[in-house]
């Protein structure tokens, strides 16, 4: 299979589990930190790379006991029109898994619009952070419209397609699963696609 989904990354410093910052989120399964509160390590690697990170960073929280983030992709082109790339850190058990899809009818996609209060933006606001990428929409499909592509355990940190129809999964009976994500950017502001991130990052993927 050409993996258009994901690669594992090996960098050259562990992300520690940031406990304090991975708060449940109250309307929604995400939320957002602050470029503040980011590993300074991680910033210095991005930049080392002529690239900047976005400051849209956001938690991802699936649930233990059958926990799940729905299908959706993180943009608003379609699936295959420049697919953003994206750098996710996750802890969570072995059981919890990340999959991709492939929607079987292009008419079976739903384009999201997102205004700015919407619950995907909430948390923005309430942190007094103005994206800096687009976040006004996103699609979503049904799960009787797509066909699984690609599945993993995320155990390390990974070069993530968030152009790709995505959703998670957690099978563990106590342990939750956290993500945090991260947007990549040139440094004039553009995003990255992630047959860009595979080129620019190439030395780091195993
Ligand atoms: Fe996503």
């Amino acid at each position: 299979m050409n993996n258009i989904y994901h690669r594992y990354l090996k960098l050259p410093f562990e992300y520690p589990k940031p406990d304090h910052l991975l708060v449940k989120p109250k309307t929604s399964y995400n939320s957002c930190v602050h470029l503040k509160d980011v590993l300074p390590e991680f910033v210095s690697w991005v930049e080392s790379y002529g690239c900047k990170l976005s400051n849209v960073i956001e938690i991802f929280h699936t649930p233990a006991s059958g926990g799940s983030v729905p299908i959706h992709t993180d943009s608003g082109n379609k699936p295959g029109v420049f697919d953003c790339a994206k750098i996710n850190f996750t802890w969570g058990p072995e059981d919890s898994v990340t999959r991709w899809w492939t929607v079987t009818d292009e008419k079976k996609l739903i384009k999201i619009i997102n205004p700015k209060n919407s619950q995907t933006n909430d948390d923005f606001q309430q942190k007094g952070i103005m994206p800096d990428i687009p976040t006004n929409a996103n699609h979503i499909a049904k799960v009787t419209d797509v066909t699984l592509a690609h599945e993993i355990v995320v155990n390390r940190p990974t070069l993530f397609n968030a152009g790709q129809l995505h959703s998670t999964f957690n099978a563990n009976p106590t342990q939750d699963r956290w993500t945090l994500s991260f947007v990549p950017l040139a440094l004039d502001g553009e995003m990255i696609s992630f047959p860009q991130a595979l080129e620019i990052f190439k030395d780091c993927i195993e």
